[in-house]
């Protein structure tokens, strides 16, 4: 189940981002990460909840993390952005400190179209400060490609933002067959493996940048 496919290399261009909501460093250096489990399709009678908490709660169960599901469904951002920071749109507001406070994400996401769903896109672009030196994990799912061209796509995202994408991901080729009509894994040795060694490197990479951002502020 787990595919560890090579970094790619991505070309930066000028940022243009949307202005920033909220502080880049709001964790403390000590304690558990906070872990912001983003739930990519909001999708009407989608499958999304079923992958993330499954991955919810291998992170729960590996001790290192406090777990918020940011569940992009409910947060209802709107699709179209603004460039001055006193229109700012209240689910925006809402959510900011939220992923501000995140020292980790792992986001969970189908494949669209050969990529990550548009609702996904706009949400990493509504934020610029709150992903910034922070590693980013994937859990995909799909046909035969597992959601794997999705998280491609979404390592170049992130890589635009400063965040750092794992090596290591969760990918469910043929998702329908590997979880039963319960939400649990049928062989679950191999997915629950492949989220251990994510999440053993989301903790290192995590502590490292929280440590380094408290000492040394990120400058965008
Ligand atoms: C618009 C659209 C495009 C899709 N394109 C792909 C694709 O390129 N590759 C793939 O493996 N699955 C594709 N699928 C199938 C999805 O993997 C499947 O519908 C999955 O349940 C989507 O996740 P969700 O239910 O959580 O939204 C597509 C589904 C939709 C709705």
């Amino acid at each position: 189940m787990n595919e560890t496919p090579d970094a790619t290399t991505t070309t930066a261009t000028t940022a243009t981002a949307a202005p920033s909501t909220a502080p880049s460093t709001a964790s403390s250096s000590r304690g558990p990460l906070r872990l912001a489990v983003i739930v990519g399709s909001t999708r009407k009678g989608r499958f999304a909840p079923v992958p993330a908490a499954w991955f919810a709660a291998r992170a729960r169960e590996h001790g290192g993390f406090e777990v918020d599901i940011v569940d992009l469904a409910e947060e209802r951002l709107p699709d179209t952005l603004v460039d001055d920071e006193r229109s700012i749109p209240e689910p925006v507001a809402r959510l900011a400190p939220r992923l501000a406070a995140a020292d980790a994400f792992v986001v969970v996401t189908p494949e669209y179209n050969h990529s990550f769903p548009a609702p996904l896109k706009t949400a990493i672009d509504w934020f610029y400060t709150e992903w910034q030196a922070k590693p980013v994990g994937f859990v995909s799912y799909g046909g035969v490609s597992g959601g794997l061209r999705s998280v491609e796509h979404l390592r170049g995202v992130f890589n635009e933002v400063y965040a750092i994408p794992t090596r290591d991901t969760v990918c469910f080729p043929n998702y329908q067959d590997a979880f039963g009509t319960d939400g649990q894994l049928l062989t679950p040795d191999r997915p629950n493996d492949a989220a251990k060694v994510m999440l053993d490197r989301l903790a290192w990479l995590g502590h490292a940048l929280r440590n380094h951002r408290a000492d040394h502020p990120f400058a965008s």
